[in-house]
């Protein structure tokens, strides 16, 4: 399993990624996600990785920039959104390691923090927190029986506790829908 940059010719098999593994109708809504924030100005930097195995992409996930506000704190964050691995391939630990590939890409890029709308019994195996106990909004109110689900990993020791707000992400990412479920 190889883990690497997505390119322009990816695109196809991410999106049939996505559609295996959400399913057709959340399927779509991912597919059409993922086309916009690859063209959103404000979601820059991103980091969009696939994994591949034998020549076919099995997997993918993205990360894109977000802010914090009160926006004079010196922090630099992404969320990350969505991840997705081909059905006939879960469970084989190809999530963990695009997430851990990631994390490791951006902690080396200076990255201070890392948030995630999702499961809350998968992304603490990768080290996240439930960020509303750590003084981090989501950009749109979670409800109260997942707010387990709004998750926080820090890529730079002490950088939580001294930073707090609401996350700010990119225009696209920015829309109630998708921060519902
Ligand atoms: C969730 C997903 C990305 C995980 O990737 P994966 O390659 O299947 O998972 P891994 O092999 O890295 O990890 C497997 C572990 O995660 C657990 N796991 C897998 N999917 C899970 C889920 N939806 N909720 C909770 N745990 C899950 C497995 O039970 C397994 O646990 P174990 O290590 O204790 O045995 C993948 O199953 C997927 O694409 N699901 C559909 C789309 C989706 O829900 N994306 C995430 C949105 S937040």
């Amino acid at each position: 399993m190889k883990i690497r940059y997505s390119t322009e010719s990816d695109s196809t098999a991410i999106e049939g990624i996505h559609t295996s593994a959400f399913g057709r109708h959340q399927g779509e809504e991912i597919v059409e996600l993922v086309k916009d924030l690859l063209e959103d100005e404000t979601a820059k930097p991103l980091l969009s990785l696939v994994a591949e195995t034998d020549g076919k992409l099995v997997g993918h996930i993205l990360f894109t920039v977000a802010r914090i506000q009160p926006e004079d704190q010196e922090v630099s964050i992404r969320i990350l959104a969505p991840l997705g691995v081909l059905s006939d391939f879960q469970c084989q630990g190809v999530g963990g390691m695009l997430i851990r590939e990631g994390l490791k890409e951006l902690e080396e890029s200076g990255v201070d923090l890392v948030f995630v709308l999702g499961h809350p019994d998968y992304y603490p195996k990768f080290g996240f927190q439930t960020a509303s106990l750590l003084g981090f909004q989501a950009p749109y109110p979670v409800p109260s029986e997942h707010a387990d689900a709004w998750m926080v990993q820090e890529l730079n020791a002490g950088v939580i506790g001294s930073v707090k707000g609401k996350v700010q992400c990119s225009k696209v990412l920015n829309q109630p829908q998708h921060w519902r479920d």
